[in-house]
């Protein structure tokens, strides 16, 4: 097989068959075909795209190029979840414990932040102790004690992935719905849950910036999911806006922990009761889904999901002194008030703009090798459809680096639009797509 025959069949729009492109995965990973083969390969799959045949054949070949891990002695039904991106994304750290404390099992290897988006890992790496670096056999032992484990991808799952991600943020092809399907579903293959719920986000902080297009890559995922007898939902939710108040690591802990102890924003609480009703319903545990949603609600009333994150923290070696009270939390040395030049109503926070400022003051990454600053990122104090007054404060903004706090300044302003129309508020979840 010819690596320059393979580029060349994508270029003129030709599909690649199975062999084809297991081969491209398989060498591609051992380092036997250059990145700038790859990179050839890659931009032309974003060009052109790929047929379902294709996406599914790629999926597999991804998920194979590693370790897969085999979840059946925790359940014969274990669900996952998983977000294409967002900013100020902390679902999984309220709606995991939530599921566990109904008696559902949750075994969970998420990422770290990619470009603007944040990653749970980094989230969870802010609280100090807990260790996100767990073996296969020692993640599974602390599912089957406590029900519950959180951890980052080890090196061995989907190691395609990681090749052909890099690549793909290096040459500007990280919008793709082959490409984005494929590195999702094979991670979520090869992590061995046999039930999955899918957040695809759309909007201006989102990969996917219309409904369309989300719908489409949706699709694609449900249906790579039947193909490969893993029951998929996925939920489209708005990522026009941030979602809750806190953008930046350890401001999002602490946003969570708030929304454990049941002060929980209303587009955090939409998407948390919707994923959290779909999951129950894929475990088997119940097929009703309004009652779904009210159990969701009484795992955050009654405190038994609180009290399992603290569980989930503590059986990591965090230290759940800082859960119990997160003012614990390091804070950042500059808290600056971004203050509003009108009066009139938030009529739209720009997530784009607020998740790029937010790594900028060091919540997130521009290189894959850069430190974190757990501490820095945004506050928002308004969301849409809030009154604000002239001098109020729209957003805080948290950084230790003072040469940073003009430039954040500037560029956070322009994130909101101000009207003098009261403004009602969208729904966050748009579609539920169960096929
Ligand atoms: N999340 C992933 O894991 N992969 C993508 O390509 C995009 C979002």
């Amino acid at each position: 097989m010819n690596i320059q025959e393979i580029i060349a069949k994508k270029r003129d729009s030709k599909q690649l068959d199975k062999n084809e492109i297991e081969y491209f995965v398989r060498e591609y990973t051992n380092g036997e075909i250059t990145d700038y083969h790859a990179a050839a390969l890659i931009m032309a799959i974003c060009i052109n795209g790929m047929t379902e045949e294709e996406i599914a054949n790629l999926t597999i070949s991804m998920a194979n190029s590693g370790e897969k891990l085999d979840l059946s002695k925790i359940s014969e039904n274990v669900v996952d979840k998983h977000s294409t991106g967002g900013v100020g994304d902390k679902i999984t750290l309220i709606l995991m414990p939530i599921i566990a404390s109904i008696g559902i099992p949750v075994a969970k290897m998420s990422g770290r932040g990619l470009g603007i988006t944040g990653g749970t890992i980094d989230k969870l790496k802010s609280i100090p102790g807990y260790n996100t670096d767990l073996s296969v056999s020692q993640f599974i032992e602390n599912v089957q004690n406590i029900g519950i484990s959180l951890i980052g991808q080890t090196e061995n799952i989907v190691p395609a992935d990681k090749k052909i991600y890099a690549l793909r943020d290096a040459i500007a092809c990280t919008k793709s719905i082959p490409l984005i399907a494929s590195s999702i579903m094979s991670k979520k293959i090869a992590s061995g849950a046999n039930k999955i719920v899918l957040d695809v986000t759309v909007g201006s902080g989102a990969f996917m910036k219309t409904k369309q297009e989300a719908e489409s890559l949706a699709r694609c995922m449900n249906k790579i999911g039947k193909m490969v007898d893993k029951e998929t939902v996925s939920i489209i939710t708005n990522m026009d806006e941030p979602l809750g108040y806190a953008i930046g690591n350890n401001l999002e802990v602490k946003e969570a922990i708030d929304c454990l102890r049941g002060h929980i924003p209303e587009d955090v609480k939409e998407i948390v009761e919707t994923m959290g009703a779909y999951m129950i319903y894929l475990s088997g545990y119940n097929k009703n889904i309004n009652e779904n949603i009210e159990m969701v609600r009484e795992a955050i009333y009654s405190r038994k999901a609180f009290n399992k994150f603290l569980e989930l923290v503590e059986n990591q070696g965090g230290d759940i002194s800082y859960i119990k009270d997160p003012s614990k939390f390091e804070k950042s040395k500059f808290v600056i008030p971004i203050l509003s030049e009108e009066t009139g109503y938030v009529k739209r926070i720009d997530a784009e703009i607020v998740g790029s400022v937010s790594r900028y003051l060091g919540a997130g990454r521009v290189n894959k090798e850069d430190d974190i600053d757990y501490t820095a990122g945004i506050l928002l104090n308004k969301k849409s459809g809030d009154y604000v007054e002239v001098g109020e404060a729209l957003a805080y903004i948290n950084t230790n680096d003072e040469a940073k706090t003009k430039g954040a300044l500037i560029n956070l302003v322009k994130a909101f639009e101000i009207t003098n129309r009261k403004v009602s508020k969208n729904k966050t979840v748009i579609e539920i797509l169960t096929k």
